[in-house]
């Protein structure tokens, strides 16, 4: 008798310890975040990624036809002078759109690291230093550019006229001149020419009358606005930090998954926290958009970039910018070109860089000075005196195991990139 109790007994804690298991199931939830951490968790997350911005300078920018002729362009290495190098070249879509290299090589090495594209509609200004304003003003430098494409705009322009697939949509998009199309096809009336090209290129241009240089860069800057069109619409898919922050506001479920681990939780308090990346890294894409000083040593042999200061005079005075000639905007549209701040506080700013998808886009910084992310990480730690201009980062005091949980944290950003032309 007394056996049987003991086993019943026995049987009752088993279930008991059992039932309490379970009931540590559904709380799977090791932080506790105060509502003023929440709504910045929030903030952080693709969740609140607002619609995509309008660009009023570009006036096909949400046209299918656009977006189609912009994605074929971005491939087709005819764009190139040695017909070897495309976008792609240096914007792979397996790396995020970058290239995995420090430094980019097109027909010869570049003084800057590739930039991944994602998501690159809702920034401002383009380029590490800014001098671009827009998207389709951006895509034309490289195009002439003679270490990337080393291409000019009369060449380009006679390939998207004349080739059948290129000049049905150009005549669709944005309607073909004849009387145009008949001088540009005459390579005697209008030689290769472009007024950032070499010598022989800039001497063709000005020995152009100013209604042709008029017209090739209408067609020039239209080859801008179709790959904006193409470039507008990458946009990342959700990390399983941004499935964490859904699932907080969802309240806990007993399901485990798309949970942070706790090193990670850790490195996230910290981001948002004592190591203060969120003061620049921070809205949905990990990015304030803005230009920020941090001491990045130069790469060898490479000067130290002047950064902002430099790339927001040189937007200002760009012909393909906002305010110019080519952009479908009106003045009062382009607030971001009148209203810019530059000047020597902006020395040797660069912009802040998105933290999304990093597992794809090393090395890192705006000349791939930084191999890993344990080496970022020690850079702010650090906050060494800045070579130019001033260091806005202050030392961190991180102890080796913080430096882990930032680090594991940074892991949980990787997500995945969908197009809406995947969906055509
Ligand atoms: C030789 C390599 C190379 C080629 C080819 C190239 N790029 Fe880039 N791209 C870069 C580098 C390097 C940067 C950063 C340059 C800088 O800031 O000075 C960049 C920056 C960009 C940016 C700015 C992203 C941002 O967040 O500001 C866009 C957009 C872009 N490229 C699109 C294109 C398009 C479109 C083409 C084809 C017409 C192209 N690129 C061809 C290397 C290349
Ligand atoms: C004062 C603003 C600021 C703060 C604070 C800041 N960053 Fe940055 N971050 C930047 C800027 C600007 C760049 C680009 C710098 C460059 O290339 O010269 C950058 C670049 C990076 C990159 C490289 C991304 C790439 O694709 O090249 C990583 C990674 C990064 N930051 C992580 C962090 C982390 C982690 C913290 C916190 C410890 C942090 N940042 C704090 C402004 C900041």
């Amino acid at each position: 008798m007394a056996a049987r109790i003991r086993v019943a007994l026995a049987t009752g804690m088993i279930v008991f310890v059992c039932y309490l298991g379970w009931q540590q199931i559904p709380a799977p939830l090791p932080a506790q975040w105060s509502t003023a951490e929440l709504a910045l968790l929030h903030n952080l997350s693709l969740d609140s990624l607002p619609p995509l911005p309008a660009d009023p300078g570009n006036a096909v920018a949400d046209h299918p036809l656009a977006r189609q002729m912009g994605q074929l362009l971005f491939f087709d290495t005819r764009l190139s002078a040695n017909n070897e190098v495309s976008c792609a070249t240096c914007h792979q879509p397996d790396k995020m759109f970058t290239d995995g290299r420090a430094l980019a090589v097109g027909l010869s090495q570049a003084d800057r690291n590739s930039m991944g594209l994602v998501g690159v509609a809702y920034s401002p200004w383009l380029f590490w230093d800014g001098r671009k304003d827009s998207l389709w003003s951006q895509a034309l430098e490289p195009l002439e550019n003679p270490l990337e494409h080393g291409s000019n705009r009369v060449q380009l322009a006679r390939l998207v006229l004349t080739d059948p697939v290129y000049s049905e949509y150009y005549d669709a998009l944005f309607g073909i001149d004849t009387g145009f199309l008949t001088s540009i096809t005459d390579k005697n009336h209008i030689p290769a020419a472009s007024p950032s090209g070499d010598a022989q290129l800039k001497a063709n241009w000005d020995g152009l009358s100013p209604q042709d240089q008029h017209a090739v860069n209408i067609v020039f800057s239209n080859i801008g606005k179709t790959l904006a069109a193409w470039l507008r619409q990458l946009t990342h898919t959700p990390s399983v930090f941004d499935k964490y922050v859904s699932r907080l506001a969802t309240g806990p479920s007993l399901v485990q998954e798309n949970t942070l681990s706790k090193e990670q939780l850790a490195g996230l308090r910290l981001f948002i926290g004592k190591a203060q990346c969120v003061n620049c890294h921070n809205g949905p894409l990990f990015t304030n958009n803005s230009f920020h000083n941090t001491a990045v040593l130069s790469a060898p042999g490479i000067q130290p970039a002047a950064g902002r200061s430099q790339g927001l005079r040189l937007a200002q005075s760009d012909i393909f910018n906002c305010l110019g000639p080519y952009s479908d905007a009106k003045p009062s549209q382009c607030q971001e070109l009148r209203f810019a701040r530059g000047g020597d506080e902006m020395i040797g700013a660069q912009r802040t860089a998105s933290l999304r998808n990093l597992a794809a886009t090393a090395p890192y910084m705006h000349a791939g000075q930084i191999t890993t992310l344990e080496d970022v990480i020690n850079h702010y730690n650090r906050a060494q005196i800045a070579v130019i201009g001033h260091n806005e980062a202050k030392p961190l005091a991180l102890r080796a195991v913080e430096k882990r949980q930032l680090r594991a944290f940074l892991d949980s950003l990787n997500g995945g990139v969908t197009t809406e032309a995947d969906s055509m």
